[in-house]
């Protein structure tokens, strides 16, 4: 496993993070057990990962503490908390309050069985929410961070919603973050300009999602995500051949299979530190840690990428 720093926390972490939401939350979506998906965190501590990203919202955190008792300390783990509920009466979504927050953060240390968490983030915040987040909120996590419960503060974005990462862009302005979630694969290579540039100006650490989602681990759903670039202009139609889009570019770079392509771009990219990768299966697991560990891709494959994929930002690739 090869390591890096984590931007400016300073935190040595493993080049693949372990995804514990995403469709799979370790495979809970899909019938596994708890055992099964604790066998799948104790196969990436195994294979040398020590980067854990989980939330309140993937129910997987019990999953997390469970395959930690005794490893606690080795490993870096990232948790989240969003800022908007649903209110049980209206069943209209309203910001979160600051206890809550502060009583969310408490839920997810029990959960975890753990007394710190070392990157707690604001989970899939969109633009509108920025300002609430950063004047209510971050305040109580600073407080908590006094306290020494949360080591390092970060902020994932909405990227279903925000695939041209409007508001990341907007929290990096005011450098009280330390670490952010982007979404960034080679379907969607926007955040270079608009957020890497600036996270390694300001030495922000940087956990990369969606390397693969759906849209790279299903040929139908790239076909239908690629689609939509087309439609938008994105992707020019000629270039494209939409009965096997990445085939000839799969082929010419050396990479057995679309998952390694897609994990091995985002690995390589100035800026990127951690990749998450969420699967439920440990087969699944060993392959992407290898890809991930793998070199970087041929500049010809660069070149190719870019050429049909540059000037996307539409897509998230779920
Ligand atoms: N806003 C946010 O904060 C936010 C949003 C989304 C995700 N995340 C984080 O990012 C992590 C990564 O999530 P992601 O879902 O975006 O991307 P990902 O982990 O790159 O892709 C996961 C999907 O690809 C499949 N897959 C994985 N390896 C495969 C392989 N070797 N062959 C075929 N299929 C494979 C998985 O299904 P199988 O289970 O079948 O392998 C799963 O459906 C999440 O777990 C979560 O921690 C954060």
């Amino acid at each position: 496993m090869q390591f890096t720093t984590l931007g400016r926390t300073g935190l040595r972490v493993s080049v693949a993070g372990l995804g514990c939401g995403g469709h799979s939350r370790l495979g809970q979506s899909y019938g596994n057990s708890t055992a099964d998906s604790v066998a799948v965190v104790s196969a990436a501590l195994d294979a040398g990962i020590n980067f854990i990203d989980t939330a309140a919202a993937y129910r997987t955190e019990q999953i997390v503490g469970e395959a930690l008792q005794g490893r606690r300390e080795s490993v870096v783990i990232s948790t989240k908390s969003g800022v908007q509920k649903q209110d049980r009466g209206t069943r209209e979504m309203r910001p979160i309050a600051p206890a809550e927050l502060h009583k969310r953060l408490d839920d997810s240390l029990s959960r975890l069985r753990t007394d710190y968490v070392d990157v707690y983030n604001l989970h899939g915040v969109v633009e509108s929410e920025l300002d609430y987040a950063h004047n209510e909120l971050l305040p109580v996590l600073q407080a908590q961070q006094q306290q020494g419960k949360i080591r390092f503060l970060g902020i994932t974005e909405r990227f279903i919603a925000d695939t041209g990462h409007a508001m990341l862009q907007q929290a990096l302005q005011s450098d009280v973050w330390d670490v952010v979630m982007v979404g960034f694969n080679l379907l969607n290579p926007s955040a270079r300009e608009r957020v890497l540039n600036r996270t390694q100006a300001q030495n922000v650490g940087v956990q990369d999602m969606f390397a693969v989602r759906r849209a790279l681990s299903d040929p139908e759903a790239l076909v239908e995500e690629i689609q939509i670039a087309v439609a938008t202009g994105q992707v020019d139609a000629d270039a494209v051949d939409l009965k096997d889009p990445l085939g000839s570019i799969l082929e010419q770079s050396g990479a057995a299979s679309v998952v390694e392509l897609a994990y091995r771009f985002c690995r390589h990219e100035p800026g990127v530190q951690v990749v998450l990768t969420g699967t439920g299966k440990i087969e699944h697991l060993l392959h992407n840690v290898d890809a991930i560990n793998g070199p970087p891709l041929p500049d010809q494959t660069q070149c190719d990428l870019a050429d049909l994929f540059g000037r996307v930002d539409c897509l998230s690739g779920n």
